[in-house]
């Protein structure tokens, strides 16, 4: 194929037929395209955009560049959830186990942390024992099974992702509408879904810094993913604050469980899940019940999903997924009594008495992986037990002196460096703010 002839067709705005798209992905897969003038395109994709039949093209043809999963008939759906990825985002990991009991089948194919914003299979990296590498085989069958898996992609599924990735990152073409489409829906569409609902981020932390950008980008992906065949929804949340109360990879599983266990009345209030986390799984699960038919109305689905977490299932659930994936139960358990597993803890304090109106998360997210606990380069090892905790969010009142957060720290130089720079993320005021919402809105088709 002539691929410098396409470059200079997309470089002056031309639109791309779907089988010229599909072929240089297959080259490019197989190798017979050179990285340099991969760039190129994806630079001139960057500026002039794809059309909608463009970015189709380019989304089907990666889903089909490796293995899609394949899974027997069964009634139990099909479908899973996507974010675009924020700070103490971790709803995916009490999500899973709380579908599974509800009837659905979870294929839940994660992510690491890219930039700031933290990855999946990193917080699941924390537990002990827990392998989120697994093969296809494995995946399907553990799916039948127990009902969920959150693992990442296997060598053999889409991966031209794989290689443009690496390619947009390393040539500033990272932040193009039509390529994350392709990129996030071309993995999602390898999983077969029925149904997939978006978590669409914008704000100080997030991909999207603003809301039309975030809504530019929901609309994108909810249309192609329904053409696609898979029932898509997506809810644009803000990410000018952190997600719960905890952010950090192994802070974040233990707050995942704390969610889990969200129906044990015996548990103090400062041990239960951030209502804001909760807010998300209900709403996520409750979308997908009405997506799925299952349930008619999302308030009876929420409802539905309110009662299944508070019933203590999907905390059982959540126990058989760790065992299923290899975890070390006893090691797992003995770890999440542990107040802290990192060297040092140290409390910001609050210098006066007031509301908080502002907990920037760009600015958590910066400190904790500057801790450690995520990566300045691709080969960055990961610190897990690193993070910060008993975030104080907006709305809430403190007195002088009260806990803002807590870091957790590998040596106390590191700590009290957080600390300095954890006190420019709060501010605190007189009034009580606003209350901002956390699901700015949802898009269906
Ligand atoms: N996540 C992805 O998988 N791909 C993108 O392009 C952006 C976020």
């Amino acid at each position: 194929m002539n691929f410098l002839s396409l470059i200079e067709s997309k470089r002056e705005g031309k639109i791309l037929a779907p089988e010229q798209i599909q072929e240089f992905i297959r080259e490019f897969t197989a190798g017979n395209i050179p990285d340099y003038q991969m760039a190129a395109m994806l630079m001139a994709i960057y500026f002039r955009g794809l059309n909608t039949a463009e970015t189709t093209a380019l989304t089907l043809a990666m889903r089909d560049s490796g293995d899609v999963l394949k899974f027997p008939r069964d009634p139990r759906p099909l479908v899973d959830k996507h974010s675009t990825g924020g700070i103490g985002d971790k709803v995916s990991l009490p999500l899973a186990p709380l579908l599974a009991c509800l009837g659905f089948r979870v294929p839940m194919i994660s992510g690491r942390g890219l930039g700031i914003t933290g990855g999946t299979l990193d917080k699941l990296d924390s537990i002990p024992g827990f392998q989120t590498l697994l093969p296809a085989a494995q995946i399907t069958k553990l799916v039948q099974r127990v009902g969920c898996v959150i693992c990442g992609q296997t060598d053999t599924m889409v991966p031209a992702d794989k290689k443009i990735y690496a390619l947009r990152d390393a040539s500033g073409t990272v932040p193009s509408i039509p390529l994350i489409v392709a990129s996030i829906l071309s993995k999602k569409l390898a999983e077969n879904l029925e149904a997939l609902m978006l978590d669409v981020k914008f704000g100080s932390a997030a991909f999207m810094q603003t809301k039309a950008d975030a809504r530019k980008l929901a609309k994108a992906m909810v249309a192609l993913g329904n053409q696609c065949g898979t029932n898509t929804r997506a809810m644009l949340t803000d990410m000018n604050t952190p997600l719960g109360r905890a952010a950090g990879n192994w802070l974040e599983v233990k707050e995942s469980v704390e969610c889990l266990e969200a129906g044990r009345a015996d548990l103090p209030v400062s041990q239960r899940a951030s209502s804001d986390l909760r807010e998300l799984v209900i709403d996520s699960t409750a979308h997908l019940l009405v997506q799925t038919h299952k349930t008619k109305s999302l308030a009876a689905a929420r409802k539905q999903a309110e009662e299944c977490l508070n019933s203590g299932q999907p905390r059982k659930k959540w126990d058989e997924m760790l065992v299923a994936q290899g975890a070390d139960l006893k090691a797992f358990n003995k770890k999440l009594a542990q107040d802290s597993t990192a060297k040092v803890v140290a409390e910001l304090k609050s210098e006066k008495a007031g509301f908080i109106s502002k907990c920037d998360a760009r600015i958590i997210g910066e400190v904790i992986r500057d801790l450690g606990g995520g990566r300045l380069t691709k080969d960055s090892k990961i610190n897990y037990d690193v993070g910060v905790d008993q975030i104080a969010k907006p709305g809430e009142r403190l007195e002088k002196s009260a806990a803002l957060c807590r870091v957790h720290a590998a040596d106390s130089v590191q700590a009290k460096t957080a600390i300095a720079r954890l006190k420019t993320a709060f501010e605190i005021s007189s009034k009580r703010p606003d209350k901002v919402p956390l699901v700015l809105e949802i898009i269906s088709r």
